[in-house]
């Protein structure tokens, strides 16, 4: 009974001085443990007089509920000094300003990749993807351009080896998908393209076009006007007029240049308008019916298919879209010049 006595007042006083959660934890393991002192005074119960057993059991009983009780109270004490010290460190203060969350933003050149692919997939156009690096085959000759042809000087090319080059266009990936697949074809192809231009507002060595390809039994010059016609309208707006002029490209046959009507004067071309320089219209793109020459370059039978293609540079369409005059800032990644183009701006 004496012992029982002093662990009370020593186990007490423990509990009244501790100070954090741990040291409450740590006492009651200590204490109420099998190993700790009520453990071994229950288990020295049997060497009482059996008379003497059940008073002496009650009294380890109590004074286990005491400690007990008295250990919950310094938890919740301790508890409640660590939460007060945490507010009144000033771990929270709400008057400071918040942080900003600065969110990311799309690149203005995939912008208008994706708002173009979005304008005409409807239509059932896929997006389809071909090398970078590209075999001489694929960017040249499958698309009738033969060895030494000129039409090879209006594409300057930087050669990897003889026969690898970086891809000129995104033509190659009209072959690569006409000789993997058959028709019916509805392709859309995004990509960087290379020549070897010289730095200025409107050439970089490397830039990026998206190619469209359709081919099945039936498709006609009317229908690429049809595509084009929706294509413009939803990328410049319904208010803008079209106009298609005869062009060359040997790949296809007949060949023509879309323009859009400017939008800045618009398409009176008064008063010497800068972006269309005086004229009204604005070229955007290449297109034709598909060569048959390229059809044979492939395997199909120009006899049973027949189809058209075009094709953009995407900083020429994003130069219009945004009335920027200078194509090297897409490529300095000056965030305050980056950061006012956000998706669905559509002009
Ligand atoms: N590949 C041509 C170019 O880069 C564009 C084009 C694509 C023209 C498809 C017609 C058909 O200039």
């Amino acid at each position: 009974m004496e012992d029982l006595k002093r662990i009370e007042r020593s186990v007490l006083a423990r509990a009244r001085r501790a100070k954090a959660p741990a040291d409450v934890a740590e006492i009651r393991a200590e204490v109420l443990g099998k190993k700790g002192p009520l453990g071994l005074a229950l288990r020295s119960l049997g060497e009482l007089p059996a008379e003497e057993r059940p008073a002496a059991g009650q009294k380890i009983n109590q004074l286990k509920g005491k400690i007990e009780a008295a250990l919950d109270e310094a938890h919740a004490r301790v508890q409640a000094n660590a939460r007060a010290d945490e507010l009144e460190s000033g771990a929270q203060d709400v008057t400071l300003p918040g942080r900003r969350v600065v969110p990311g933003n799309p690149h203005p050149l995939r912008i208008v990749e994706r708002d173009i692919i979005r304008a005409l997939e409807s239509l059932g156009f896929a997006v389809a993807h071909g090398p970078q690096v590209e075999h001489d085959w694929y960017n040249f000759e499958a698309l009738n351009f033969p060895p030494d042809h000129p039409a090879r000087d209006t594409q300057d090319t930087f050669f990897v080896s003889d026969a690898v080059v970086l891809r000129t266009h995104t033509s190659n990936v009209q072959i690569r998908t006409m000789v993997k697949g058959k028709p019916p074809i509805r392709i859309l192809a995004p990509g960087m393209v290379f020549r070897h231009d010289e730095i200025d507002a409107t050439h970089t060595p490397c830039f990026h076009q998206i190619e469209g390809l359709w081919v099945d039994d039936k498709a006609t010059f009317a229908d690429l006007k049809g595509v084009l016609h929706v294509f413009a309208a939803r990328l410049f707006g319904p208010e803008r007029k079209v106009r298609f002029r005869p062009s060359f490209f040997p790949f296809t046959e007949p060949s023509a240049e879309m323009d859009v009507s400017c939008a800045l004067c618009g398409g009176s071309g008064k008063g010497g308008c800068r972006p269309c320089k005086g004229t009204g219209w604005i070229e955007i793109m290449g297109a034709g019916m598909v060569d048959p020459a390229v059809f044979e370059a492939v395997g199909y039978d120009p006899e049973k298919v027949q189809g058209f293609a075009f094709g953009m540079g995407l900083e020429r369409i994003a130069l219009l879209r945004w009335g920027v005059d200078d194509i090297r800032l897409f490529y300095e990644n000056d965030l305050r010049f980056l950061e006012q183009f956000r998706p669905g701006d559509t002009r």
